[in-house]
């Protein structure tokens, strides 16, 4: 399909209701589908059409909703106080909208709908030349969506509620995704004629269809291709579905890309995750946020990446967990390390077990292997950091840094205590606490306190009485 010119449509976002079904104190447009707000998902599909502008109805929690979610340049918002329905919600837009030809309304809590879909019911609607054109799906399970009622000659002839369907109208399998595309021009007018004559007591935006077909408008159900697309959110069962169908079609994606996934089923990848091909990624890992993963990686079981940036050639082993951090090619992390936000790991750095790194750059090749604890440093190249040492960068009020040259090899159990220097080449001694910088090349070391042995010395044994 060519590119649409949409610079005169505007969209109008449904968002006002509260979500009772959600049975939260949270509006349900602001529960997370795979750690982004579902009305951010609607969103972001609606702003890919470049439309002229969007109304984004809001009532319930509207400050809340205002405030979370990221407003692109054309975006306003409508408040609807009461909650009438969704043909009230509609009305709201009334004075919003100027010189456009045609009004896309879409529901907020509809986060799988994609820009494509959205597109080809306005290509169809614009072809067919139709007033009111409605968006439908013949989804496996009815139950809940308004029901797609036709005439003699299958023409679409209203739309039936469930809760107002009759026994008989609810065997229908074609439904409303609740997604219209109508003429500017007739829009307001049904609007207003629409009444509250309902088993809800709401102003239903689906009565706008026997309204138009009153007034000798065109009507048309354009059905979509994907009726995944339109499963809407109202409560948390709904939301985990949903959820698992955008994390299969991310999980897809990246497969066709070349990128190798074990147990898809047990991984989180969220769709803002850029991943390199011939990646591996083993099961239960999480890749959140802006994580970007280069080629050729290989990220252990239950490595959760948040907000990390890897190059090419990096193995992360399982357990590990990495948040704004980065790693250079051919660094080796963990398994179970974790590094906290500030971390730079520059070429072939290894980061072992039990290892915490914080706001520290470390030069390529120094390797920092098991049980330490690295924060607020930046460490030279070719390092050798022993088991089991500290920089101990907080004083109770304030933080310190240390920073260790190029070619230093500490002695397990080792502490740092910041602020300190260590040059070039330095030899620190197992078990030193290290208080003032330290010269380079030669050897540094605590007083040790001698060793003692005690001749025949016997273990207690226990008590067998
Ligand atoms: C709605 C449609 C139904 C369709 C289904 C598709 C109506 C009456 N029903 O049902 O035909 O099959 O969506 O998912 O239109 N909202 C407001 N203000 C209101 C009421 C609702 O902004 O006064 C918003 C809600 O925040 C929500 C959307 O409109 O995002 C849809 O409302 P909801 O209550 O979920 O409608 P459904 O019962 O799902
Ligand atoms: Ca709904």
């Amino acid at each position: 399909m060519s590119k649409l010119d949409l610079s005169d449509l505007h969209v109008c976002v449904l968002a006002a209701g509260k979500g009772t079904r959600m049975r939260s104190s949270l509006p349900k447009v602001l529960h997370p589908v795979l750690g982004r707000a579902m009305i951010d998902h609607v969103i972001q599909s609606v702003e890919l059409l470049e439309p002229k502008a969007v109304s984004v109805v809001i009532g319930h929690e509207s400050e809340l909703v205002r405030s979370t979610i990221r407003q692109p340049k054309n975006l306003r918002w409508v408040i609807q106080d009461e909650q009438l329905g969704t043909g009230h919600a509609v009305k709201q837009c009334e004075q919003d909208i100027e010189d456009v030809s045609d009004v896309l309304i879409v529901c907020g809590d509809t986060p799988l709908l994609q820009t494509e879909t959205l597109a080809f019911l306005i290509a169809e609607h614009r072809r067919l030349q139709s007033d009111v054109t409605v968006l439908t799906a013949k989804p496996e399970h009815p139950f809940g969506y308004g029901r797609i009622v036709r005439d003699d000659l299958d023409q679409v002839a209203a739309i039936v509620e469930e809760k107002d369907a009759t026994a008989e109208q609810r065997e229908i399998r074609e439904v409303s995704s609740g997604i219209y595309c109508v003429r500017h021009a007739v829009l307001f007018d049904l609007l207003h004629a629409i009444d509250n004559q309902n088993v809800q007591g709401e102003y239903y935006l689906p009565d706008i269809i026997p309204l138009a077909l009153k007034a000798g408008q065109s009507v048309e159900a354009v059905v979509m291709h994907d009726s995944d697309e339109m499963l809407g959110v109202n409560d948390r069962i709904q939301m985990a579905y949903v959820e698992s169908l955008l994390q299969r079609r991310i999980v897809l994606h990246w497969q066709a890309s070349g990128v190798t996934i074990e147990s898809p089923d047990t991984v989180r990848i969220e769709d803002s995750v850029t991943i390199g091909a011939d990646t591996l990624i083993h099961a239960g890992c999480q890749l959140l946020g802006s994580t970007s993963i280069g080629e050729q990686c290989e990220l252990g079981p239950y490595a959760v990446l948040k907000d990390a940036k890897l190059d090419d050639q990096v193995m992360v082993n399982a357990f590990s967990h990495i948040e704004q951090a980065s790693a250079a090619t051919h660094a080796r992390i963990g398994p179970y390390a974790r590094l906290r936000p500030g971390v730079q790991l520059h070429e072939k750095v290894g980061i072992g077990n039990f290892v915490e790194v914080k706001k520290a750059v470390i030069g390529a090749g120094s390797k920092v292997n098991h049980l330490s604890y690295i924060g607020d440093a930046i460490m030279g190249a070719d390092c050798n950091i022993g088991a089991g040492t500290i920089t101990c960068n907080y004083d109770g009020a304030n933080k310190h840094q240390t920073i260790i040259g190029d070619d230093v090899f500490v002695g397990s159990d080792t502490q740092l205590i910041a602020p300190v220097k260590v040059g070039d080449g330095a030899t620190i001694g197992a078990g030193s606490t290290i208080t003032k910088d330290v010269p380079g090349d030669d050897l540094t070391l605590s007083k040790r306190t001698g060793q003692q042995h005690v001749e025949g010395w016997q273990r207690p044994r226990k008590d067998k009485s």
